[in-house]
């Protein structure tokens, strides 16, 4: 049921000539989930929305789902479902009436509708608050709306654009397992949207990382974390030192107390799992090294930096 998605030259400028996308290609598999990473205005809304059939891509561009060309295709020809960051749910409706808009309007049978709205509920946890009023939910409650909505006419995408982002610290993290579980159990093609590289990670199959307009790498978490294409990469995915050509993650160095050490301790910081130690040389450069919480340095030490072997 899940479709491979191809997109050809796709690039998007806006009228007045805002450059969102240059012209890109990309390839998601049938039931992947993809994730589309960056920072704000690099163009993920922009390539999820023509993914979606929402906005046409500059001319010579081609979105292709199953081979078959749905370029000019609206979004309500294309099967696919939407959740977004602001929930964007129907206010004047309970949850139940909510989830099951999408059923209603494609004309589907009242008693089919019923059945799959239960279905739904269920698997979104939602079945005690079926009658309730949406504005009368949380927010994780009203994003949980927002997914059953979008997956109960069975689309062939699901696309997800930040829809974690207006929760809470501690509600992001339970709802993200929530949704790995819920993608993983349908086998959807899905590409979700995010600024936050740890959500990525935690999710996806890949990672499509976006630099103004362009797609900078595509991945796994793994090869983004430990082969970055280039600076932006590496700097946007987990912290790194520059050790001359060399990139380093503070995790990979040692440090060990020497009078005659090149490196001064500046702070130590106390992070739970780990110390994060910032250090500075003679010449003013700096380094960061992550060490367990055993002995924690001083500030002033001086202590020599090695490369920590394989684990
Ligand atoms: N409807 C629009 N009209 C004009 N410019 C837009 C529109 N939507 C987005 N942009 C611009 O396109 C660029 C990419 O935006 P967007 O795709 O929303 O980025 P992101 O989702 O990564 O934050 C930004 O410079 C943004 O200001
Ligand atoms: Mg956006």
């Amino acid at each position: 049921m899940s479709v491979a998605i191809k997109l050809r030259g796709c690039g998007k400028t806006w009228p007045g000539g805002t450059v969102a996308l240059h012209p890109l290609d990309l390839d998601i598999a049938a039931g992947e989930t993809l994730v589309l990473l960056g920072p704000s205005g690099c163009g993920k809304t922009t390539l999820l929305r023509l993914i979606a059939g929402l906005e046409l891509p500059d001319a010579g561009g081609q979105v292709l789902f199953d081979g078959e060309d749905v370029t000019r295709l609206p979004i309500e020809r294309r099967n696919v479902g939407m959740v977004f960051q602001s929930y964007a749910l129907f206010p004047n409706m309970d949850v139940a009436g909510n989830i099951g808009y999408g059923l209603r309007v494609r004309g589907i049978p009242r008693a089919e509708v019923a059945r799959r709205v239960d279905e739904m509920l269920e698997m979104t946890r939602l079945t005690e608050f079926a009658r309730r009023r949406v504005d009368a939910l949380s927010g994780g409650q009203r994003q949980r709306v927002a997914l059953a909505r979008a997956i109960a006419p069975r689309p062939r995408v699901l696309l997800l654009d930040e829809p974690l982002s207006a929760l809470d610290a501690r509600l992001r993290e339970e709802l993200r397992q929530e949704i790995d579980a819920l993608l993983r159990s349908l086998g959807i093609t899905a590409i979700y949207v995010t600024h936050d590289q740890a959500e990525a990670m935690a999710l996806s199959d890949r990672i499509c990382a976006m630099e103004r307009g362009r797609i900078a790498q595509i991945g796994t978490g793994r090869d983004l974390y430990h082969r970055p294409a280039n600076d932006f990469v590496a700097g946007f995915v987990g912290d790194t030192n520059r050790l001359g050509e060399e990139l380093v993650r503070p995790e990979q160095l040692a440090l060990h107390p020497s009078a005659e050490g090149e490196w001064t301790v500046q702070r130590a910081t106390f992070l739970g799992p780990f110390v994060r130690v910032k250090l500075r040389d003679a010449a003013g450069r700096e380094l960061m090294v992550d060490m367990p919480d055993l002995a924690t340095p001083a500030p002033g030490a001086r202590v020599e930096v090695r490369r920590r072997g394989p684990a």
